[in-house]
């Protein structure tokens, strides 16, 4: 529904919509009693919001005087344009202060300035840009030693307890010390910045009373005098090491980009930045985890599950719950037109669980392969600089704890939660276990297996389940089938036609569509031996027998059926079959007219084919060579009717031939997917560098001749998913704004290729050095 907003209501109530008087939303009772400071927002903000995300996705809060914005694409477009969509109201009080509440501010000197957090173009990217070393993948490994001995430490002070509050014990000290250490602020005063730094939480995102914010006043007001002493005993040291030493020489070097002002606003933002959202991440993760008890057991199996794990609890259930924005001019979000001046509450807890983005996006799975596309840290040029940091933190907790307590459970308890609209996160969490059953009593070796995790986003690779073959059975010369069901007999994901999973053994990743029936609790994947191959299918014929357990990576789909067209037209050719026929089931089920033609060397060395046609007769022609039978393409292509579809597997002179004879077709008439791609790597002495700039987060990365774009891209802590990293699965497709690319993944069609507005990171380049502008 589009509407258009007149007058900004007042913070009062006034509904801003030209027309609606009062009400705060013309169609919805339940925009107009939203209240993010109690009831269902404060128990689960993303399910307080479902309505809101399928009815309303931005609607206007007379009870907050902001716009809530609740969906994924709305919320990352938001990030995506800092411009318009300012970050100045970031850490404006959410609830006005009373006067005396001001006053007690004024007496302490309180001259709080915009942070990095809530600055405008151009200053803040000036600042980051020259502050943002320390926080670079390549900087931050060597905290990771740091991270270990301060959690041992923890750990070792609980561990024959058999009860403990692990906020308390644990959770928040370890993140403040970090975080401490890593600015390189003195650690002597952690009580009294526990206390602080909840006072600035309350201050800035909450609606304390009257009474309460005189209290919370004084705590500011002292804090930021601590965070003015700190500052002079840091200037004291000029080779000082950490982030704010780093600030303090760049205030002295550069001081109209890094002024005064700015230090002492940051030096009490960071503190709370750096460890409050951390703490509560990291008890969020345990609670969710110890209340979704297979997940917990798998990662204590299998500890490789923990950095996938660590981005679906902070997908699930992140501590950053919304963030602010505010309009420098007219604006449109989803279908709602904004004024100038609007105030935005954008929800990304909402937002990380929205269907149109997360499949089953309400129910945790750590097995969730784009679990990493949350929104908790923000998105584009403000995106939260010390997200990996974070993520090294609550690796290494996990895997210490799961370790170590892998009997670890939830203790009976109430669970209370600090009432703000932004951040979420237990205040205590209890949990207990029998330590008499500490593995570390029977095998005290464990405590030296540790494990460590590279820095940044999980990789999709790390992503893998266990698997169960049930069955291998010769269905041709060459081809056995493999069923395959969840090792600990669980359901497995639904999956849909043209999706294939990644089998993980003897070091072996090779994918195979699926070709089964979706809604089976079983996979069937076809498997042809190439002798002259890598190796893989040959150790999958030689090794596999049924009862063996595996790796399983996916289901992944990057071949969708289109279930819209009018007719379709199913190429197969060898073991290409097994995503045709997937998709032949299924638009016999729709009823949908096809034809499906399947080629082959000889019948014998063809899959499938008495299947096929016991279920498609009608519509299915066999062309084995060995009997003479040809297919004729160009004949099957000049017969499609208008708006029909062509949906081919095969090898790659069939694909070849059917996008020339397709080009003057209507676009996307041809899907088709490939079995493997020419990428064998970069050659330095034939490749040459470019630059690429990063448009939403202001960034210029240099792509040296011996390093693809995807590598240059996360160096300078920007996460892109991948997968294949040959041009085969699309999962690293990046945004082309400008510039000429030189394709060379087999993912986009020949048409898609021509109009240059994306390209896959991971192999794709500038043509001949040129630059490049992407939309990350
Ligand atoms: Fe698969 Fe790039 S990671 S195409």
């Amino acid at each position: 529904m589009a509407e258009t907003a007149g007058e900004i209501g007042s913070k009062s109530g006034g509904c801003p919509v030209s027309g609606h008087g009062g009400s705060g939303c013309p169609v919805s009772e339940l925009a107009a009693n939203f209240d993010a400071f109690e009831g269902p927002y404060q128990v689960d903000p993303a399910e307080a919001l479902r309505w809101s995300r399928d009815q309303l996705p931005v609607f206007y809060s007379p009870k907050l005087g902001y716009w809530i914005v609740s969906r994924y694409d709305d919320i990352k477009a938001v990030f995506r344009d800092n411009i318009l969509f300012s970050p100045k109201n970031v850490l404006e009080k959410i609830s006005p202060a009373i006067p005396e509440a001001m006053e007690v501010l004024k007496g302490y000197g309180y001259a709080m300035n915009r942070t990095m957090v809530n600055e405008d173009e151009p200053a803040h990217m000036e600042r980051r840009r020259a502050l943002i070393g320390h926080f670079l993948p390549e900087n931050l490994a060597a905290n990771q030693e740091m991270i270990r001995r301060l959690t041992r430490e923890k750990v070792d002070a609980f561990i024959d307890c058999g009860r403990v509050d692990l906020v308390d014990a644990m959770l928040y000290e370890v993140p403040l010390n970090v975080a401490l250490h890593f600015l390189g602020v003195p650690e002597d005063e952690i009580a009294v910045l526990r206390n602080f730094s909840l006072a600035h939480s309350v201050n800035t995102w909450g609606k304390p009373t009257p009474e309460k914010q005189i209290e919370v006043a004084h705590s500011v007001g002292k804090f930021w005098q601590y965070a003015g002493s700190v500052i002079e005993k840091m200037k004291a040291e000029p080779d000082g090491r950490g982030w704010m030493h780093e600030t303090i020489r760049k205030n002295a070097e550069i001081p109209d980009v890094v002024p005064d002002s700015y230090v002492h606003s940051m030096m009490m933002a960071i503190i709370v930045a750096a460890h409050e959202t951390t703490s509560l991440a990291s008890a969020n993760m345990f609670k969710t985890l110890l209340s979704h008890r297979e997940a917990w057991d798998d990662i204590c199996a299998d500890p490789s599950l923990i950095p996938n794990a660590v981005e679906e609890c902070l997908r699930y259930a992140g501590s950053i719950v919304a963030w602010r924005r505010q309009t420098t001019g007219p604006a449109r979000v989803g279908d709602v037109d904004l004024p100038e001046g609007a105030k935005l509450l954008i929800v990304q807890a909402s937002a990380n669980q929205d269907e149109r983005h997360f499949e089953d996006g309400d129910t945790f799975d750590i097995y969730r392969d784009n679990a990493v596309d949350h929104l908790t840290f923000g998105y584009g040029a403000h995106q939260c600089m010390g997200k990996n940091i974070g993520r090294m933190e609550m690796r290494i907790f996990l895997e210490e704890v799961t370790r170590r307590l892998p009997h670890l459970r939830l203790a009976e308890q109430e669970f209370s939660y600090l009432p703000n609209t932004s951040f979420r996160g237990p205040d205590h969490l209890w949990v207990e276990w029998d330590s008499s059953e500490n593995p570390e009593r029977r095998d005290p070796g464990l405590l030296d297996r540790t494990l460590e995790f590279p820095v940044g986003a999980p990789a999709r690779k790390d992503i893998a389940r266990r698997i169960r073959v049930t069955g291998v059975q010769t269905v041709a010369d060459r081809i056995v089938q493999l069923t395959v069901e969840d090792a600990h007999g669980r359901a497995l994901p639904n999956w849909s036609p043209g999706a294939h999973i990644e089998l993980c053994l003897g070091g072996y990743d090779r994918k195979y569509s699926l070709c089964g029936a979706p809604g089976e609790n079983a996979y069937t994947v076809a498997v042809l031996r190439e002798d002259e191959g890598r190796g893989g299918s040959r150790y999958i014929h030689d090794t596999v027998k049924p009862g063996m357990e595996i790796r399983m990576r996916g289901p992944h789909n990057l071949f969708r059926l289109d279930e819209d067209a009018e007719h379709y037209l199913l190429v197969a050719g060898g073991i290409g079959i097994t995503p045709i026929l997937a998709m032949a089931d299924r638009l016999k089920a729709l009823g949908k007219p096809y034809q499906l033609h399947y080629a082959g060397r000889s019948r014998a060395a063809m899959a499938f084919v008495d299947r096929a046609a016991r279920d498609h007769g009608a519509a299915l022609s066999v062309h084995a060579r060995e009997d003479g039978a040809r297919m004729d393409l160009p004949g099957l292509v000049g017969a499609l009717p208008e708006g029909g579809r062509i949906y081919a597997c095969g090898p790659e002179r069939m694909i070849t031939a059917l996008e020339d004879l397709t080009s003057g077709l209507p676009e996307g008439t041809l899907r088709f997917e490939h079995f493997s791609s020419h990428n064998t790597g970069l050659d330095p002495e034939k490749e040459q560098a470019f630059e690429a700039e990063l448009s939403d987060s202001g960034l210029t990365v240099q792509v040296a001749a011996d390093q693809t774009l995807l590598d240059a891209i996360r160096a300078a802590g920007i996460d892109v998913a991948s997968d294949c990293c040959e041009g085969l699965c699309g999962s690293c497709e990046v945004q082309v704004l400008d510039g000429d690319v030189d394709h060379r993944d087999v993912v986009l069609s020949r048409s898609e290729r021509a109009e240059n507005n994306r390209m896959m990171a991971c192999c794709s380049r500038a043509k001949n050095g040129g630059r490049l502008r992407l939309g990350l």
